[in-house]
């Protein structure tokens, strides 16, 4: 009798194991027991081992991304500038080469010829060169600005707690993300717009606001990451706040050196124009004189005529 109620309880036990044994934090996963072990494929035959108390790191996220992209899985997780360094991904997703704990090497060239530097949320920084692009160091994101645009209230949003509530889910929901790197919240209600300053210390290496934007832009763009689906719906007052668009600004230690950064469509429309202006000109310039001369030469024809 004694030994059966072991093996019922160490039945259990194994049970209550093979549960735990699962990533939270990517759905993807793969995991297995004894000791639980949790990875994800970026490869043919190619395996990162995760460590699932965690976020996982971006880099780790987009070879995986890349990957299910080439196999046809489902991928579908794929106010304005701070200040006049600050700038977006426009590049979006590509195959990048990480470090072995996850971070990007400063030098990504997806797979190809063409290549650039990144920052630590391998975010590209510099124009596209060459393979003999040099990229010194992986320079630090220190500041993202995180607009979120949240779907309409039937009634207005009491803001004054607006900071704390978007401060709290952000703790909650991304591997207790430090509160106090959520430095600014501004809020426009017309736009509906909330912006979201995080910020740590220049220089500081220990915390990293990449991640939690990554998959924070996942949440709000397609689907969590997350094995739970939950949404990210932060709680002001008595409202739920359901997020539809979010666009993510990155700040470096260092500016980035894009060429022409400040040739905007405005400015390129200007030269556009002028340019047009300029070859009309010329062109009325050009068969106004052909006219002329050939006046000249009708006129130096009917004078011989005349002789
Ligand atoms: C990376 O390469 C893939 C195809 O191999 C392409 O679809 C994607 O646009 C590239 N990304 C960048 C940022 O160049």
């Amino acid at each position: 009798m004694k030994i059966w109620i072991a093996l019922v309880l160490a039945a259990f036990a194994a049970g209550a194991s093979a549960q735990t044994c699962t990533c939270e934090t990517l759905k993807w996963a793969t995991c297995e027991e004894s000791p639980c072990s949790c990875t994800i494929l970026v490869g043919n035959n190619e395996k990162q081992t995760l460590d699932c108390t965690k976020l996982i790191p971006k880099c780790f996220l987009m070879k995986a991304e890349m990957y299910r992209a080439r196999k046809g899985q489902d991928t579908r997780t794929i106010g304005g500038k701070p200040v006049e360094t600050a700038f977006v991904d426009n590049d979006g997703i590509y195959d990048p080469e990480c470090e072995n704990d996850g971070k990007f090497k400063a030098k990504q060239c997806n797979n190809t010829e063409e290549c650039w530097c990144v920052n630590s949320a391998g975010v590209r920084r510099t124009d596209k060169g060459d393979k003999n692009l040099k990229c010194e160091e992986l320079v630090e994101t220190y500041w993202v600005r995180i607009q979120l645009t949240h779907k309409p209230l039937t009634t207005p949003l009491s803001t004054a707690n607006l900071k704390t509530a978007i401060a709290d889910a952000i703790h909650k929901r991304y591997d207790n993300f430090n509160k106090d790197m959520v430095d600014e919240i501004q809020y426009d209600p017309d736009a509906r717009l909330i912006v979201v300053d995080v910020k740590k210390p220049m220089g500081e290496r220990k915390s990293d606001l990449t991640n939690m934007a990554y998959y924070m832009e996942k949440d709000v763009k397609v689907l969590p990451l997350f094995k739970n689906q939950d949404k990210f719906e932060p709680t002001v007052g008595s409202q739920k706040l359901e997020m539809e668009k979010i666009l993510v600004y990155y700040v470096d230690e260092k500016a980035p050196t894009f060429t022409m950064k400040n040739l905007t469509g405005g400015i390129i429309a200007v030269i556009v124009v002028v340019v047009l202006a300029v070859i009309a000109g010329l062109l009325v310039l050009f068969f106004a004189k052909r006219r002329q001369s050939q006046r000249y030469n009708k006129a130096q024809q009917r004078e011989m005529e005349a002789m």
